[in-house]
């Protein structure tokens, strides 16, 4: 018995002592390690798994016509037709992650995903955990009212009923946590998808809803006898492609094809082809 601990014991120790040894080499010999991590990192980029893998992931929410949306059984929209794009560049399959879009950036963070194309806007609080390509589409937050509504501009959303998207600018915006804004609004009503918003507006639950202005023009043109979008927005944005921070393979391949589809005129022809599917 005594035997058999003192051997286990001595095993132990051993197996601590090459641990310690293992750990001393790493971080005495640190210049030769970093070089080498760097030579093996250069080597095996987030593209290069991608290639190997044979397809690249793409998360969006599908709940936003033109950017994203199911026809069907089918995500369509212009932000697919971007990623197709990307997939095609890549030379691999695009797969397509839905998910509710206030998890997109943690998507990106935990590495459950190569990019996001929903459709987002760029600023500095994302920045701080995504890093973005080069914007392709100018855009603001717009409002919907019901015909007739007494909201006849920005201003008139104080102290109204506001629907919002959860987790998008337009929410940021109506709550005002830092009182930025000029507008101050009774409440924010946040919903999971724009169209429950919608839906609310129309049975007389909200007031407005706020939502991006190209998303705004399709709910308003399903519902034209009920809704009217006013002319006044309450913000500008930009959209862009999120990649993981750091990755830069990644952000590389994405403004390249960006560039390419702006330069051929493609990416002005993707975005007609909603408008006309819109007759905006
Ligand atoms: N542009 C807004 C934002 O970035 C809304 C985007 C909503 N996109 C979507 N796929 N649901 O917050």
């Amino acid at each position: 018995m005594m035997k058999k601990l003192s051997k286990i014991g001595a095993f132990l120790l051993v197996s601590a002592m090459i641990l310690s040894t293992a750990g001393c080499a790493q971080s005495g010999t640190t210049s030769a390690a970093t070089g080498s991590e760097t030579a093996s990192k250069a080597a095996s980029t987030s593209v290069d798994k991608i290639k190997a893998d044979g397809y690249v992931t793409m998360s969006t929410n599908a709940e936003f016509e033109p950017f994203e949306y199911k026809d069907g059984d089918n995500i369509v929209g212009i932000d697919i037709d971007i990623s197709n794009k990307i997939a095609e560049k890549l030379g691999v399959k695009l797969k397509i992650n839905d998910v509710a879009f206030d998890t997109l950036t943690t998507e990106l963070g935990s590495g459950k995903t190569n990019f996001v194309a929903a459709g987002m806007t760029a600023n500095e609080d994302r920045k701080k955990n995504v890093d973005f390509s080069d914007t392709y589409f100018d855009a603001s937050q717009a409002i919907i009212v019901l015909k007739g509504s007494a909201i006849k501009s920005r201003t008139d959303l104080n102290g109204k009923k506001v629907g919002v998207q959860q987790g998008t600018t337009g929410d940021t915006y109506c709550t005002n946590e830092d009182g930025k804004n000029d507008i101050k609004v009774a409440s924010t009503e946040r919903y999971a998808k724009g169209v429950d918003a919608v839906t609310d507006l129309i049975n007389g639950k909200i007031d407005a809803v706020v939502i991006d202005d190209f998303p705004a023009k399709k709910f308003v043109e399903k519902n034209s006898d009920k809704l009217v979008k006013l002319d006044e927005a309450l913000t500008t944005e930009q959209y862009a492609i999120a990649v993981p921070k750091g990755d830069a393979a990644m952000l590389e391949t994405v403004n390249g094809v960006l560039s390419e589809l702006k330069s051929s005129g493609e990416l002005d022809k993707i975005i007609d082809k909603y408008k006309e599917a819109l007759g905006a």
